[in-house]
């Protein structure tokens, strides 16, 4: 018998493709070093879930959430599949900034189904299959109309080639290199659901440019990968500054992001992009690494830099046994 279980899943970051995907277009992804952790103890009958950095504390069960209904419905879908249930308190934790397009919401959703999965198994690890289940459910509560990326990439972890429904390529790690991706953070955050909404709406304005703006990102995903394995940086910021634009003619960037995307070229880059949703959120930048404090002192005010670590492994979880449950939280 086990107390609880803890689990921890990655944040991605869109190299090339997110909207297009969302309509049947392939997108390049990838998880990168950051964790979303959800610890699980089994207590009391209730599903109570806590975010303590949210100020959230909610009981999910029998319609009573508020925030998090998206945990409530992959709690849901668990235990629809695996036929059983139990008590549990669980407790979030994030180093995933929120909003800012790494996939916050859909780490925080794998993390949690792994941890409950694996407490209602006994303290095994989950199928992924489950876990990935329970995540994109989650997501649909939250986003409305998820092409499942965000959480095939965090519950599989590595690099991926996607499409809608039909593909999950995961591909071997990018070779090393002298070349960084950096995620610039605005710290603006937006909602991904209005982002899709908007996108959505100017593609159908375009018409019959539709198909054809969906091939074309399919030609630069395909185009992208061939250079990433070629290490051919210059093609592939070149392909990255390009998508920059297709999305920011499509209504879903602002301001502040061209300016980085801007700055950060003029500062050395191969080349830079809004990532997840946009509207806010982020940018990637691919550059020589030479070039990273040159590109850091070209930010404009408040932007705040990372360096990504890319093919993080997915989501994993791990039995507490029953003599270190006291605290009754712990840190994943
Ligand atoms: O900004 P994020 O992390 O929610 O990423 C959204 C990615 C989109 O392609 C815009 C939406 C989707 O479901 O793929």
């Amino acid at each position: 018998m086990v107390a609880g279980c803890r689990a921890r899943a990655p944040a991605k970051v869109i190299l090339l493709g997110e909207h297009w995907v969302v309509h049947g277009g392939l997108a390049l992804a990838s998880s990168i070093g950051v964790y979303a952790r959800v610890t699980c103890i089994s207590q009391g009958s209730g599903l109570v879930v806590e975010s303590p950095s949210l100020s959230v504390s909610e009981e999910l069960r029998g319609g009573r959430c508020r925030r998090l209904c998206g945990l409530a419905r992959a709690a849901e879908y668990i235990e629809e599949r695996l036929g059983v249930s139990t008590g549990v308190r669980c407790r979030i934790e994030s180093d995933i900034p929120l909003g800012a397009g790494l996939g916050s919401s859909a780490a925080v959703a794998a993390a949690f189904a792994a941890a409950y999965s694996c407490l209602l198994l006994g303290g095994r690890q989950p199928p992924r299959d489950l876990v990935n289940g329970a995540a994109y459910e989650a997501e649909k509560v939250v986003h409305g109309r998820p092409s499942g990326v965000d959480n095939t990439v965090t519950v599989y972890g590595g690099l991926l080639l996607y499409r809608r429904g039909s593909l999950m390529k995961p591909l071997p790690p990018p070779p090393v290199s002298d070349a960084v991706l950096l995620i610039a953070l605005t710290g603006v955050e937006r909602s991904t659901r209005v982002a899709v909404e908007r996108f959505t709406s100017r593609l159908r304005l375009l018409g019959d440019q539709a198909s054809r703006l969906i091939e074309l990102n399919d030609s630069l995903v395909a185009e992208a990968l061939a250079a990433l394995w070629r290490k051919d940086y210059k093609r592939l910021g070149a392909l990255m500054t390009l998508a920059h634009g297709l999305l920011n003619g499509m209504g879903v960037s602002i301001p502040l992001l061209d300016e980085i995307v801007a700055s950060a070229v003029a500062a050395g880059a191969h080349g830079a992009k809004l990532t997840g949703a946009g509207l806010g959120g982020s940018v990637v930048i691919l550059a020589p690494r030479d070039k990273v404090d040159d590109i850091r002192a070209s930010m404009p005010a408040g932007v705040r830099l990372l360096e990504a670590s890319l093919a993080a492994p997915g989501v994993a979880a791990q039995p507490i046994p029953e003599a270190a449950s006291g605290a009754g939280g712990g840190r994943g």
